[in-house]
């Protein structure tokens, strides 16, 4: 059938059935809201590129993550910013780091709230790359034990979730067994599986204070023009062990979450970076563009490509947008 007997706009008429004809939503159910925490007291430090972000010693986190419970939004994913790097990242898997305190802290004080340890060690290496390095590059093999070790003690303090960042190979696994080895089999991984080595983590680093002093990523995070490559990580991760697989950045790789789900049907989160919130937020400031219609559809642009959860610097707003 087709025009004039047949008429889409039919369907659009009302608030009514659009609502009802609509295929995706977006829920505060499906929301992760990234933190970063840092040793000191009362310390807030305001992220510039990230208005509404800060670095937040633990008393200040504490206050925060009520916020967030109270909001109804079901997971934090904690950042840290060690006291001291250096060419082991020590503080990483120092059983009182500064995650880990802080993991203690919130599993106190919200029992219920999941929490998620992102496990890299870029954020505690002098030279700020995701692995040890010697002579220029970035070791694979030595590392996993380093990060195996972080993901035991992030556990042990209570997380629910560790998510490897650095994207080693065999990592996942490595993990795995290390935290079963530990007995620790509830805990689950959630893999930055296909992670692109983009400049839109640009302001994260300054947020993080974990931009790499010489070279980039290019050796070990993912060439952004890969997506049938982007399939293979995850399948590996899947293999390895993952619970939960990642697609990071978000925007500009909904291509890559439409493939990873169809390929895999594994619950997926997509990781709305640090470049994607300050550019809306650049614009919104100006007055060029409505920031909360803007992010509205662009956190369900990422749900109709097939991501089940968004890690986003907007789940607070989100929340009381969708409220
Ligand atoms: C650590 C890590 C990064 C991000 C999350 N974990 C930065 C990087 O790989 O350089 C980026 C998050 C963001 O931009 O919001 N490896």
């Amino acid at each position: 059938m087709y025009y004039p007997s047949y008429r889409m706009r039919r369907l659009r008429r009302t608030p009514t059935v659009r609502r009802m004809l609509r295929e995706t939503t977006l829920s505060p159910d499906d929301l992760i809201y990234p933190l970063f925490v840092i040793h000191g007291e009362n310390v807030n430090n305001p992220i510039v590129s990230m208005p509404g972000c800060a670095q937040l010693s633990i008393g200040n986190l504490l206050a925060e993550v009520r916020e967030v419970a109270q909001l109804g939004i079901p997971a934090v994913l904690l950042f840290g910013i060690p006291a001291h790097k250096d060419a082991a990242a020590t503080a990483a898997y120092d059983p009182e780091g500064i995650v880990q305190l802080a993991v203690k802290a919130i599993k106190d004080e919200a029992p219920d709230l999941l929490v998620i340890t992102d496990v890299c060690l870029c954020e505690y290496m002098d030279h700020g790359h995701c692995g040890v390095v010697q002579d220029g590059e970035v070791l694979n093999d030595v590392t996993l034990e380093l990060l195996s070790k972080m993901a035991i003690t992030h556990a042990e303090a209570g997380a629910d979730v560790v998510a490897p960042s650095d994207m080693m190979d065999g990592r996942v696994a490595a993990i795995r067994n290390a935290l079963d080895d530990e007995g620790l089999v509830d805990a689950a991984i959630m893999a930055y599986s296909a992670k692109f080595a983009s400049a839109f983590y640009g302001p994260f680093r300054d947020a993080a204070e974990s931009a790499p002093a010489f070279g980039d990523r290019k050796t070990y995070q993912m060439d952004p023009p890969n997506g049938e490559e982007a399939v293979r990580e995850v399948l590996l991760d899947i293999e390895e062990g993952a619970d939960i697989v990642m697609v990071k950045p978000a925007l500009p790789y909904l291509d890559v979450i439409r493939a990873v789900k169809q390929e895999t049907r594994f619950p997926l989160a997509a990781y709305s970076v640090s470049g994607e919130y300050a550019m809306l937020k650049a614009a919104a400031e100006k007055g060029w563009l409505d920031e909360e219609r803007c992010v509205l559809e662009a956190m369900t642009g990422i749900k109709r490509a097939g991501a089940d959860l968004i890690i986003t610097y907007w789940a607070k707003d989100l929340v009381r947008w969708l409220g």
